[in-house]
Order: structure tokens, then C-alpha cells, then sequence
């Protein structure tokens, strides 16, 4: 099947740079991007490119050359459904949060949606592509949805997991590492993959795509962020023994990351992992492990969370202890409120637990974070029901310079690791303190010896 038409249902972190990329690399292909959120497609179509509703690096630019000749933003999802024969679904999968598995399984009520939208509207044959991250066999429930419900045409479903990582999304959609797609063994199925391949093949090598069948690619996706955030909870328990017996963290990691079987990347001990998907996909496995009666697989994971949810708190506790047990009416300066840097998503960041847990202990928070709103960070804490919107308004307050965020601070909390926090003028900050004058990197970005020198009480992490 030759493709001339995509959509992609779902404007957010996932649809809206890989349908960029796709329009970038395939400018024989319309793509479409359609969403329920009117105001997000507004934006992804406002006229300054700057104002498009996801900050990564180098997105505008593609965004501002393919939008109008071939990438179009859309609300209306009919339409796009339509005309396409490749639909993505690229919605949002959250853990539920009522009824069974509240707390742990993913909600599929928006891929639901979607399918059932397909259905209604699809007059010729599709292929559903599967983007968003979901439990392992949920294509079986979207075949039974389009195949009880719709216009008597063919579907056929294809897993094709995203691995970009925020921050790096354009590089990652670039360049991957690998791209999965898995389908069904019939002949029709091989079919679907093969027109899919035939996308991806305008710009990533034929080796790096790797076709599987469609449970394989389901867990392999939640098995890759399993993976991932294991490394950083196991390198974060580490950290907590570092500070116990002298030995340091930082050292830790690149001796054991030298070992090739090892490897270096992902060893950076933090104040916890953040981002809308570790958290919520290991859940979801050991949700679907304990289903299944597997209770030793659900708990070997479950402890991945259980891990970071202490790093958090510890660092918080942290900070608390150091400051002579109390920071009653203190202010403490927080230096990034994003789950990472370059990005200006704040999900499930680290920042907002550790922020809590202060404005519990009374402390006064000062955000300085270079692409997060204050109305974002206001939203994060009132999302935590902790205290009413009002409490928060009055605990927490945010900066449009770094400088002020910090003067007559008592303590700096490093949270986000954004490269222009090393360059400041840390004696500048330091002379506009209290003494004396804490810093807490959650990071381990900023130089000890050098603000030591400067008369800081440095604690990093892991050492
Ligand atoms: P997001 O919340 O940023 O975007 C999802 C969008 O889908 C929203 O704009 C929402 O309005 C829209 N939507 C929901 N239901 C709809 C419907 N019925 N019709 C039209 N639009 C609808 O989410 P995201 O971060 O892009 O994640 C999407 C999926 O991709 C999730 O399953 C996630 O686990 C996965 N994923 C995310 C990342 C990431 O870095 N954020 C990376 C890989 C995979
Ligand atoms: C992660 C995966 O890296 C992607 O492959 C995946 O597609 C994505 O989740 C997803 O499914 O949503 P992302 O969450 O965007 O991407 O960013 P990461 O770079 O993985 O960072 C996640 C969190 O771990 C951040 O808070 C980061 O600061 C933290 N981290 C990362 C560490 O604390 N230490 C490290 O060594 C690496």
C-alpha cells in the first residue's frame, strides 16, 4: 500500500514532534495532527513559532518549514480519520486513578475513545498504529472494538512504541536507536508492517527497524522504561551508602560504567527520576504482573518506585535537617522545577514532591525554572491536594531571574539540571544569602570547590 495520508490523534509530547519529523523526512505523505484540545492546536498553528505548545530544541524550526505544505494541526478529527491510511494513536495512557487498578493500571479510557472514533468513521481500510505506551495484549481489546463496531472494513493493528526522551526529542526522532514495529503474522499483517517500514525508511537505515509481533513490541516498550529507570534507582540507592561510608557516587558510577557490559550513560545520581512515563509504566507492569499471579516479578519492580519515592523524600528530609531542624519561614530557592532540562514539561518532577514536603515543614518556596510558568507550578501542587490552592499560592512563588529567586535565600535547591545554572555568578549569589548560605544539588551539576571557596555548605548528592 503506497501511504499519502497520516494522521495522528493526540497533539502532545509524543504526536506532535514525531509527526514533525515524518513530515519532515516525507514530504510526499500529508500528515495530519488532531486533537481534542482546541487551545493546543491553536498554538501548534500560532502564526510565531515560538509560541508552539512544546518547548525541545530544534522543534520549531521543523515545525515552522513542514506546517502548511504537509503537516497540518487540526481539531477536527472526522476529517483527518477520514482521509488517512495510517492512523497514529498517540493520546495520553495515566494510571488510573478510581476504580480497579487505581493507582497502578493505565486507563485506557482515551485509547477507547479513539478506537471507537475510528470505527465510527473509517469507510475504507486502515492501519492503527499503536504510539501511545500500552499494556501488553491492549491491541487485542482495539481490534475487538474496530472490528465489532465499525463499517465492516478491514483494520489492521500495529504496535509502534516511541523511545524519544524529552529534551532530546529531535535528535532522538532523528537519529534512533532502533525503530519497533510489531504486527500480526498473517500475510495482511506483514502487509500493514511493511507500509509502515516504508515511512520510517526515508530516513533511518534498514537495520535499525526491528519488526516483532505485536506483544513483543507492547512489552518491550514497558520493558526498555522498566529498564531505564531500574539503573537510576539502583545508581540513587548507591548514592544514600556513598554518603554513609566516604565513598562518592560520581566515582562509583564511571568506574562501573567503564565496564562495557555496564556502560556509562544513565549512572547520574539525582534527586529522583520525574517525567510522565517511568513512574506511570512500571506501575502498569506491576499491575499486569500481578494480574497474571506473578507476585516476585511485581514486587522485583515495584521497588524501582518504592526507591525513588525515598530519594525524594530523603532530600527533602535533607534539607530540613541540615537547616538546624527547622525551615519554619524560610525561604529556599529552587533552581529548576522541570522533570529534566530543555524541556518545559514538569510531570511527576521531583520538585513538586520535594516542594511539597518543605511547605509541610512551613518553608517559603522561590522558583526560578527557565521555561516553566509560575501557573504550571501553582497547578502541580494543587494537583497534589495537599493543602488548598490559596496555602500554595501563599508558600510558593516564582522568579524570572535566578538572582532574585536566591537573595535572602537561606538554601539552594539545585532540582532541574539546566546547563546555565553552573555559569552564574555563585558570588554574587552567595553575597545576597543568608548564612550561612546552603546548597542542595540534586544534580550534582555545580562545582563543590568552587563554592566552597566562596564560603557555601555544599551537599551534592552521593558523597
Ligand atoms: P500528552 O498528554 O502530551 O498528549 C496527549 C494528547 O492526546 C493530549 O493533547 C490530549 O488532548 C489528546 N487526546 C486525548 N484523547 C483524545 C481523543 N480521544 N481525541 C483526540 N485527542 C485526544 O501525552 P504524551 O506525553 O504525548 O504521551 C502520549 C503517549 O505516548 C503516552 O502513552 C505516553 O506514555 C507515550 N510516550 C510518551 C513519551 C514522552 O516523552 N512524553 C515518550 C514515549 C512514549
Ligand atoms: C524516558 C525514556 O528515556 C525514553 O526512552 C522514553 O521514550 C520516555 O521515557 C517515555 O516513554 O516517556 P524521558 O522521561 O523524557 O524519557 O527522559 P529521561 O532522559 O529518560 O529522564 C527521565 C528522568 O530520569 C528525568 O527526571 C531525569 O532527570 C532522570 N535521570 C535520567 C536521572 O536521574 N539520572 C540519569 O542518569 C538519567
Amino acid at each position: 500500500m503506497k501511504i499519502t495520508k497520516i494522521c495522528c490523534i493526540g497533539a502532545g509530547y509524543v504526536g506532535g514532534p514525531t509527526m514533525a519529523i515524518i513530515a519532515q523526512k516525507c514530504p510526499h505523505i500529508q500528515v495530519t495532527v488532531v486533537d481534542l484540545n482546541a487551545e493546543r492546536i491553536a498554538a501548534w498553528n500560532d502564526e510565531d513559532q515560538n509560541n508552539i505548545p512544546i518547548y525541545e530544541p530544534g522543534l520549531s524550526d521543523i515545525v515552522a518549514e513542514a506546517r502548511g505544505r504537509n503537516l497540518f494541526f487540526s481539531t477536527d478529527v472526522d476529517k483527518a480519520i477520514d482521509e488517512a491510511q495510517i492512523i497514529f494513536i498517540s493520546v495520553n495512557t495515566p494510571t488510573k486513578t478510581y476504580g480497579k487498578g487505581k493507582g497502578m493500571a493505565a486507563d485506557l479510557k482515551y485509547i477507547e475513545l479513539c478506537a471507537r472514533q475510528i470505527a465510527k468513521i473509517a469507510k475504507d481500510d486502515k492501519i492503527v498504529v499503536e504510539k501511545s505506551t500500552l499494556p501488553v495484549r491492549t491491541a487485542e481489546a482495539i481490534k475487538s472494538i474496530l472490528d465489532n463496531t465499525g463499517n465492516h472494513v478491514k483494520f489492521q493493528i500495529l504496535s509502534n512504541p516511541e523511545f524519544l526522551a524529552e529534551g532530546t526529542a529531535v535528535q532522538d526522532l532523528l537519529n534512533p536507536d532502533r525503530i519497533l514495529i510489531g504486527g500480526d503474522p498473517s500475510a495482511e499483517g506483514q502487509e500493514a508492517i511493511q507500509a509502515l517500514v516504508e515511512v520510517y525508511s526515508n530516513w533511518v537505515a534498514p537495520e535499525k527497524i526491528l519488526t516483532t509481533n505485536v506483544w513483543s513490541s507492547e512489552l518491550s516498550k514497558l520493558t526498555a522504561n522498566a529498564f531505564l529507570a531500574q539503573r537510576i534507582s539502583s545508581i540513587n540507592a548507591l548514592s544514600e551508602l556513598c554518603e554513609k561510608t566516604g565513598a562518592d557516587i560520581n566515582e562509583v558510577a564511571r568506574a562501573i560504567g567503564t565496564d562495557s557490559r555496564i556502560g556509562p550513560k544513565f549512572l547520574k545520581a539525582s534527586v529522583g527520576f520525574g517525567g510522565s512515563c517511568f513512574q506511570k509504566d512500571i506501575l502498569n507492569l506491576v499491575y499486569i504482573a500481578k494480574s497474571y499471579g506473578l507476585n516476585e516479578v511485581a514486587d522485583y519492580w515495584e521497588q524501582v518506585i518504592i526507591m525513588n519515592d525515598h530519594q525524594k523524600k530523603r532530600f527533602a528530609n535533607k534539607i530540613v535537617q541540615t537547616l538546624y531542624n527547622t525551615v519554619s519561614d524560610k525561604k529556599i530557592a529552587f533552581l529548576g522545577w522541570a522533570f529534566k532540562k530543555d524541556t518545559n514539561d514538569t510531570r511527576e518532577s521531583a520538585a513538586i514532591y520535594v516542594a511539597n514536603d518543605l511547605i509541610n515543614e512551613h518553608a517559603q518556596i522561590a522558583v526560578y525554572d527557565p521555561k516553566v510558568s509560575h501557573k504550571k507550578v501553582l497547578n502541580d501542587l494543587d494537583y497534589l491536594e495537599s493543602r488548598t490552592a490559596e496555602k500554595n499560592a501563599n508558600a510558593i512563588s516564582s522568579f524570572d531571574s535566578p538572582y532574585e529567586a536566591c537573595k535572602d535565600a537561606h538554601a539552594i535547591a539545585v532540582l532541574t539540571e539546566w546547563d546555565e545554572f553552573v555559569h552564574y555568578d555563585w558570588q554574587k549569589i552567595y553575597d545576597s544569602m543568608q548564612k550561612p548560605a546552603f546548597v542542595f544539588d540534586g544534580r550534582n551539576i555545580l562545582d563543590k570547590k568552587a563554592l566552597e571557596t566562596i564560603g557555601f555548605v555544599y551537599q551534592g548528592i552521593g558523597s
